[in-house]
């Protein structure tokens, strides 16, 4: 299994509330996992036309999304700024036997993982947008 994780140094140009021990906060409040651990349906319906390749799911969280597509065929990298969530999403994907690529960075201000990708899916829309 391939797992390459990253845990880069987060540089620190994050908004308050979403810094990287921020969403770790978040991930580790209540003790259990943060979100369904289903694949986002808009994804799911959005790629049902297309031959698996290359993905990066962007903000990928506990890897539900990126732990499908893996599932589906794809060669996914997956990138999350909290540590909490990387990890726990890397444990799911070994339960589920699939390979994905964790990277632990803070999207933009540290280099995207070098493509290309036939998919990237971003689910979280507060990620600043920049021209990288
Ligand atoms: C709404 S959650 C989405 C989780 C997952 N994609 C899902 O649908 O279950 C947003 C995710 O974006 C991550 N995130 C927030 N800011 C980020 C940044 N600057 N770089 C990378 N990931 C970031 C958070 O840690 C969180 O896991």
């Amino acid at each position: 299994m391939d797992e390459d994780a990253d845990h880069s140094n987060h540089a620190d140009h994050s908004s308050a509330g979403d810094r990287a021990e921020d969403w770790d906060r978040r991930y580790t409040d209540g003790g259990h996992t943060l979100w369904s651990g289903e694949a986002n349906g808009a994804l799911v319906a959005g790629i049902a036309h297309l031959n698996p390749g290359a993905a990066l799911d962007v903000g990928c969280g506990e890897g539900a999304d990126a732990i499908w597509l893996a599932a589906q065929g794809w060669q996914v990298t997956a990138v999350d700024i909290s540590a909490v969530a990387v990890d726990r999403a890397r444990e799911l994907a070994t339960t589920a036997g699939v390979s994905v690529r964790w990277i632990c960075a803070d999207v933009p201000s540290e280099p995207l993982p070098t493509g290309p990708f036939d998919l990237v899916s971003v689910k979280y829309s507060a990620i600043r947008h920049t021209p990288r």
